[in-house]
Parts: C-alpha cells; structure tokens; sequence
C-alpha cells in the first residue's frame, strides 16, 4: 500500500487517507484531488505556496540549498560548459545531444528563423513607443494565424515543429519590435550565424554597412539565456500550462506565458531593476530606498530582490554577478556606476535584519539587466530577452503536459467569500 497522509478534524474526530507522492528528489507530495468528492472540502493555499500543480522531470529547484538542476544537470556545470541551443535540446528532448544530433537540431533552428513575409508588416500597425512586450504578446499569438500544418497538439511532430519554430522565431520578433522602435528595416536573419550571433545581428547591423557580432557579447548572451531558460512552476510556466491544458494551440499558449512573465513581480523585474537603479541614483540614496523597501505603507519593493522559493542566494544570480565583472571590464567603462551602485546596494541589504529575517537575496533579475546595458540593449527589451530565453522552458512544460496521459483541463476552485443569496430589487427600490 502507498505512503498515506491522514486528516482529522479535530472537532468531530473524522479522518481522511490522502495518498503520499514520492518524487526522485525533494519534497513529497499529498494528494488532495478525492479530497472534495469524498469530504466536501477543498485545501485552501493563495499564490500556491505548498501546492504541487503537476508531476514534471524538466527542472529541480532546491531553494534551501540552492539548487538549480535541468534535467539533472547542476546549472553551474551548465553555465560552465554549455550553449543555450545545446541546454534548449536538453531541455526539451531529455538529453545532451550528441555532436551529429546538436549539428541537425543547430540547423533546424537556424532554418525556422524567418518569418513569414506578411508579418512584417505587423510591427508598422503599432507606434513607435509601444513596449516590446505587448508586441510580443500580439506578433508571437499571431503565429498560429500562419501554421495551420502544425496545430494539432496530440500529433508529436506537430508539438515538435511548432517548439522549433517558436524557438527560431522568438528571437526574430524580438528584434524587429526594437527595429520598429528605432525606425530602422526590420533585418532578416543569417543562416550562417549562431543563434546569438544572429539575434545580435538582427538587433544591431543595417543594410547600409556589414556588423560583425562582439563574441564578448555573444557568450554573455549565451550564459544569460541558459540561466534564464526554465524555471519549473514559475508564473508564466504555470500560465502556460494552464492555458494548454484547455487544448490551445502552441503559439496561444506561449503568448500568455509572455504576457505574465511582463508583470514586474516576475520577468519584468529586470527592467525594473535598472529603472529603480537610476531612482536612487547614488550610493547617498540607498539608505533612504531601503527604508521605503521596509516600510509597509510605501509600496517600493527592492526589484531583483527575494524569491518564492529560493530562501538563502538565487544561483544564477551568483553566476550572473561574476560575469557582470568580465562583460563590463570587455565592453564598458571598468567604474560602470550603475553596477558600484548595485554592488553597494546589495551589500547593504544583505546586512539589514529586515532582508536577512525575510530571506531575501538578489535573484536572477538583479544583475542580468547591468549586462543587457552593457550589450546596449534598451531597457525595455529587458524581459523580451528573458521571454527569448524562457520559451525553450515553456515549450518543454507545455509538450511535458500535452504527452501525459493523465493531463486533464486545469480548473481550480475557490472559497467563496461573497454575498450569500438574495432577491433582485427592481431599481426604484434600490436605496
Ligand atoms: C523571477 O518563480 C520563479 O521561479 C520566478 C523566476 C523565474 O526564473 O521564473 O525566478 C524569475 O520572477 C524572479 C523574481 C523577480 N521579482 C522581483 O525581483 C520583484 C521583487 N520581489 C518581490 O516582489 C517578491 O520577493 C517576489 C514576488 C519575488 C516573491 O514574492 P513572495 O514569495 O510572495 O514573497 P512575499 O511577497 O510574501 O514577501 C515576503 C515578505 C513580505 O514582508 P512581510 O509581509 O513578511 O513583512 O518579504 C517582503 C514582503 O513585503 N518582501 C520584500 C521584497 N520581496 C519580499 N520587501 C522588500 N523588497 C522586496 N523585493
């Protein structure tokens, strides 16, 4: 007989076996789903802090420890001796490919990189000074507009024609959407670059004269994808989910991970990050930023700072601080004052009780943008760059879900808090 878990209530002295879940690592599992068809009751837990939504084998997060696997493999040795295509295959297929099957998977990517010749025009229907991300949103739901071929969902090949393309394109629309900003032609990509080589070049050259990628730039961005590509049950992966579960298409699915992944609480706090780094200004201010962080009636959060479930130091924000220091002394002046500024904020609210009782370190997003500055990227491309990044992640959960045999629609229920019945008063009664 598996493991089980009893309930009682303590009032009435009735129980409840739940069955106990055991993963291959980390916390078990009670299972709750009988709960409400055999006791009317329903666990109850806002922002799904001690609730497991699914089984998954993609990503391992220890938080207490520090712990960032994908696939099994320690994100450090990732980081170390990997490239972001090389981390998407793992990611999506399970495994470190081999050499012949990185060469075929490389150019498969590299061959769905266009887009269609129509889409192009889409980036003209918005102003110039739209965000990214709500270009992102739109341009990236659109594709399903183009894929007739690759929309159904319980096909394999279709899930897998449709992660490529999602993967090739991302970076495609990513680039246009800061080339219609700028008011410069939309570049087409280059089959003979790698995949940031070519995002780079997409972003940066023009007709008018040949631009060779910086390779300072392009291993920062590689490092900088890997850290980003997945994350288990975060928001926007957890959205994503969510929105396949109903049998969605890919493209749908993926332009509502974008859209949650914008909110500042999660990828959008990278940018801002860099615009709260420019509020204080100075080292002179950070005493007075901090004390608004700590106090409850001011609604300034420390950006980049905290996290749901790493509760001691956010390894890739570890791996990213070190680089901060290689890419800045390569590609920028070495006293780069935004990156003192956030070096000397991060000491000091790493020795204020407030932070240390409340665990809150640096995370991913707090450095990652000093980079993207240094890269010259615009700061409102911060989080298109972290959603290039993260659908390698959210296409695996999204195919992870649709391949299991016991998915079924994500319907969650409530406590109901609000009126109880009453009867309708016409208008003239109504005080
Ligand atoms: C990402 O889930 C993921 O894995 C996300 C991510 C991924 O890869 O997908 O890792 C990427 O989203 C990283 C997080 C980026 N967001 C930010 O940097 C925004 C600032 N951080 C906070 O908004 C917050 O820390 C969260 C959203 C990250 C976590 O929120 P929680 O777990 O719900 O924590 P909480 O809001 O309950 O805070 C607990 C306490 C509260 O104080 P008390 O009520 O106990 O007195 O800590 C305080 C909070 O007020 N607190 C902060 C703070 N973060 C939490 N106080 C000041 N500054 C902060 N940044």
């Amino acid at each position: 007989m598996a493991d089980t878990f009893t309930l009682t209530n303590n009032n009435t002295g009735e129980t409840v076996d739940l069955q106990l879940h055991e993963g291959t690592t980390g916390p078990s599992a009670i299972e709750i789903s009988t709960l409400y068809k055999e006791k009317g009751l329903l666990a109850y837990d806002p922002g799904f802090v001690s609730t497991a939504s699914c089984q998954s084998a993609i990503t391992y997060i220890d938080g207490e420890a520090g712990i960032l696997r994908y696939r099994g493999y320690p994100i450090e040795q990732l980081a170390a001796n990997s490239n972001f295509l090389e981390v998407a295959h793992l990611l999506i297929n399970g495994e470190l490919p081999t050499t012949s099957e990185l060469i075929k998977f490389e150019e498969i990517i590299s061959h769905h990189t266009m887009i269609k010749e129509s889409m192009r025009n889409f980036f003209h229907g918005f102003h110039y000074n739209a965000h990214p991300m709500s270009i992102m949103i739109g341009v990236v739901g659109s594709l399903s507009s183009f894929y007739h071929d690759s929309l159904d969902i319980h096909d394999p090949r279709h899930r897998e024609i449709s992660a490529h393309r999602l993967i090739a394109k991302m970076p495609t629309i990513a680039a246009a959407c800061y080339k219609h900003s700028v008011s410069e032609p939309i570049m087409y990509p280059q089959n003979n670059l790698d995949y940031c080589g070519n995002f780079l070049h997409m972003m940066f050259s023009t007709p008018c004269e040949p631009y060779i990628p910086n390779k300072t730039a392009i291993d920062a961005m590689n490092l900088l994808f890997i850290l980003h590509a997945d994350h288990e049950q975060n928001a926007s992966t957890s959205t994503v989910r969510l929105a396949g579960s109903s049998g969605a298409n890919p493209f749908a699915c993926i332009a509502s991970g974008i859209a949650s992944l914008w909110g500042p609480a999660h990828g959008g706090a990278n940018e801002a990050v860099l615009t709260m780094l420019e509020e204080i200004g100075d080292v002179s201010n950070i005493d007075k930023y901090i004390a608004k962080a700590k106090d409850k009636n001011d609604p300034f959060r420390l950006m980049g700072f905290g996290h749901r479930v790493y509760r001691n130091f956010d390894p890739r924000a570890t791996i990213i601080r070190k680089m901060c220091h290689q890419v800045l002394s390569n590609l920028a002046d070495n006293n780069n004052p935004m990156f003192e500024l956030a070096m000397k904020l991060e000491e000091v609210a790493l020795n204020d009780e407030y932070f240390i009782e409340r665990k809150l370190y640096p995370n991913v997003d707090y450095y990652s943008g000093i980079i993207y500055r240094a890269l010259n990227i615009p700061t409102n491309m911060f989080t298109v760059m972290f959603a290039i990044a993260r659908t390698v992640g959210w296409v695996a959960h999204w195919s992870e879900m649709i391949a299991d045999p016991m998915q079924r629609i994500g319907r969650p229920r409530q406590l109901y808090v609000g009126a109880t019945e009453r009867d309708y008063v016409s208008i003239d009664k109504r005080k």
